[in-house]
């Protein structure tokens, strides 16, 4: 069956989202929704649908079966449990929104309604993630002791209500929570203002997950893009590039029963290096074909409304530390 969909807010990540809905052979895309008109319209003619300036409307003369959120976080719960009373299925971007409150209220509305309701927690679906998990939970690279993410850049000015931790931080507290298939029992974090006249711009974040440490560096402030993340464990290292979708492994050549300094640099100085290949897609692809497949299929979605509240709920006792620092 080809489900019938509709984008609302069509800003900087709406675009993709529309594109991709056009794209995809699975889904008509009927119509987007922005409160510019002018932009919005241009890009209903690019992408032959329906333009729309009032999304209560949109959903009233539509007959939609999944509509994708992407309006400013401060707008999430209003948006996203407007349409959902209406029964049709929300993937919303990420964060889930900006308030605990918030999020329960959209998790239960989307209960309530019998809807699926996907977050886009985007990384998940990043292919080099996706084989990373694999070597983790396949014991590939033994007990994992640390996971590192470096996430920083510029501010783009168009984010106007959210601070670092809830914009970006939150895609690597996911992350991490996901690969180690854990929630973390404590954090420390600190971070503050630095260029951004109102929002915290920078924050370290150090998550403990029992035995395994998480470091998380996420900044609007450094000048080049960097999106990285690496993780250490027991046989080995792994790097991965999010943005090229790179992972290298360094598997270790460790051994006990190194008897010289010799040995000890050999089995030490030469591990084994393995340039992971990863099949290069778009992560907002296989994400919405998730939410389709989750729709048709009448199952989960890989990212749920509980994982973008667990994201949140971290982020949010990372800001409270921040600001009480
Ligand atoms: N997953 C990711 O990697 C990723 C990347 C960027 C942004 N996002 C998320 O996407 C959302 C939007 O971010 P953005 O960067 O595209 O912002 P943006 O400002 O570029 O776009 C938001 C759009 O929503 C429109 N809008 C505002 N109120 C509206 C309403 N009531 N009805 C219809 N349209 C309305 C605006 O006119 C604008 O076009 C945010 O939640 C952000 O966190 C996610």
């Amino acid at each position: 069956m080809v489900l019938k969909a509709a984008v609302i807010g069509t800003g900087m990540m709406g675009k993709n989202h529309v594109r991709n809905y056009f794209e995809i052979p699975l889904v008509e895309l009927c119509a987007i929704c922005d409160v510019d008109e002018v932009s919005g319209k241009e890009l209903s003619l690019k992408f032959k649908c329906n333009f729309y300036k009032d999304y209560n409307e949109m959903i009233e003369k539509e007959k939609l079966d999944i509509v994708s959120i992407v309006v400013p976080t401060s707008l999430h719960k209003k948006v996203a449990c407007d349409v959902l009373k209406k029964g049709v299925n929300v993937l919303l971007e990420k964060p889930i929104s900006g308030t605990v409150e918030d999020a329960l209220e959209i998790i239960n509305i989307a209960k309530e309604n019998n809807v699926k309701l996907a977050i886009g927690h985007i990384e998940r679906f990043n292919p080099a993630v996706i084989k990373l998990k694999e070597f983790i939970s396949n014991g590939r690279l033994g007990e994992i002791t640390s996971i590192h993410a470096k996430r920083v850049g510029l501010y783009p000015s168009r984010i106007k209500d959210a601070n670092i931790v809830v914009d970006l931080s939150v895609h690597d507290i996911d992350i991490f929570c996901y690969l180690l298939s854990m929630q973390p029992d404590s954090l420390h974090a600190s971070g503050g203002i630095a260029l951004n006249s109102s929002r915290e711009d920078y924050v370290d974040i150090l998550l403990k997950f029992g035995k395994t440490s998480g470091v998380i560096n996420t900044n609007w402030i450094t000048p080049i893009k960097i999106r990285n993340l690496s993780v250490t464990g027991t046989k080995g290292y792994a790097e991965l590039n999010y943005i090229t979708q790179e992972l290298t492994l360094y598997e270790s050549n460790y051994t006990k029963d190194a008897d010289s300094f010799g040995d000890f640099l050999v089995k030490f100085g030469k591990p084994n290096k393995v340039e992971v290949g990863v099949l290069n897609d778009e992560p907002l692809k296989l994400e919405i074909l998730d939410f389709i497949e989750a729709v048709s299929n009448h199952r989960e979605p890989l990212v749920s409304g509980t994982d973008g509240l667990n994201a949140l709920k971290i982020a949010l006792d990372v800001v409270h530390q921040i600001k009480n620092n």
